[in-house]
């Protein structure tokens, strides 16, 4: 089968073929953890509550109409509140259910296991030194994974030249940890993780929207180089979508 046949393939995975291959979940294994463990020495940072006093426009119509991929940021940096909302409206957690079976967040995920984790490429955001974070949704908080100011001449090469994104104030990069969606879905993982990471950048859109932010989503970027600048192995998680974001010029 040439490589347009099986990604077709892919594309039409089933639900009613999942059950050729029993699942972990099936076969009593623990579901995997919510969020990728933390260093114990890792800095983390508090981050402001989510809070709709940063939208300026917070009609659902108007921010429809008006959303379109932004690729022109102005200089100013990003306030810590609009950069807690969009994380908080992408990726923040409403309800832990069961203990830690699964969590509920504004945007859906199949089966709930919302397999990502939320890296942040901040050049230009309040009270943030320069470098690569990450969103830790259970806490609502971010942990610095290493300080860096080179990060945007890097970001741009691993976006094949796209220098908006790597100029951005701050860029949301979203790996997968395919595991938490295997353990549930076995063959079918792939094909719902792919659609979940549409539906978390379309909250970031209409959330940067509404704030008087852009965002463009970002799919064309060098695999190897993308997993390598935020320091992911590329087997067990890597990058599966990216999308700048800044106050619109
Ligand atoms: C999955 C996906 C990948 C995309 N990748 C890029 C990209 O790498 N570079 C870019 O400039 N725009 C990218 N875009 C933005 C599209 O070009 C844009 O959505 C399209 O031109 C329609 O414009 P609109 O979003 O303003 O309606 C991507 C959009 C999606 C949904």
């Amino acid at each position: 089968m040439d490589i347009i046949q099986s990604n077709r393939e892919f594309m039409k995975s089933q639900f009613g073929k999942v059950g050729r291959a029993v699942s972990d979940q099936a076969r009593g294994l623990p579901y995997p953890p919510l969020q990728k463990a933390l260093d114990n020495a890792a800095q983390r940072i508090k981050l402001p509550k989510p809070d709709s006093a940063v939208l300026n426009c917070n009609e659902l119509d108007a921010c429809l109409r008006k959303r379109r991929s932004r690729r022109n940021f102005s200089k100013d940096a990003l306030a810590q509140a609009e950069l807690a909302y969009l994380l908080w409206a992408t990726q923040g957690v409403q309800e832990v259910v069961d203990d830690g079976y699964c969590t509920l967040r504004p945007a859906p995920s199949a089966g709930a296991r919302h397999p990502f984790e939320t890296y942040l490429a901040v050049n230009r955001v309040e009270r943030l030194k320069p470098g690569v974070y990450r969103y830790l949704p259970l806490t609502h908080e971010l942990v610095l994974e290493f300080a860096e100011h080179n990060t945007a001449a890097k970001l741009t090469e691993a976006c094949l030249g796209q220098s908006f994104v790597g100029t951005a104030p701050v860029a949301f990069i979203w790996t997968c940890i395919p595991y938490r969606c295997e353990w549930r879905y076995v063959t079918l993982a792939h094909k719902v993780m792919l659609i979940d990471a549409g539906h978390l950048c379309q909250n970031l859109y209409l959330a940067a929207e509404a704030m008087g932010c852009g965002t463009c989503g970002i799919g064309a970027y060098d695999q190897e180089a993308m997993d390598a600048l935020i320091h992911v192995d590329g087997e067990d998680e890597y990058v599966v979508y990216l999308a700048p974001v800044g106050k619109l010029a």
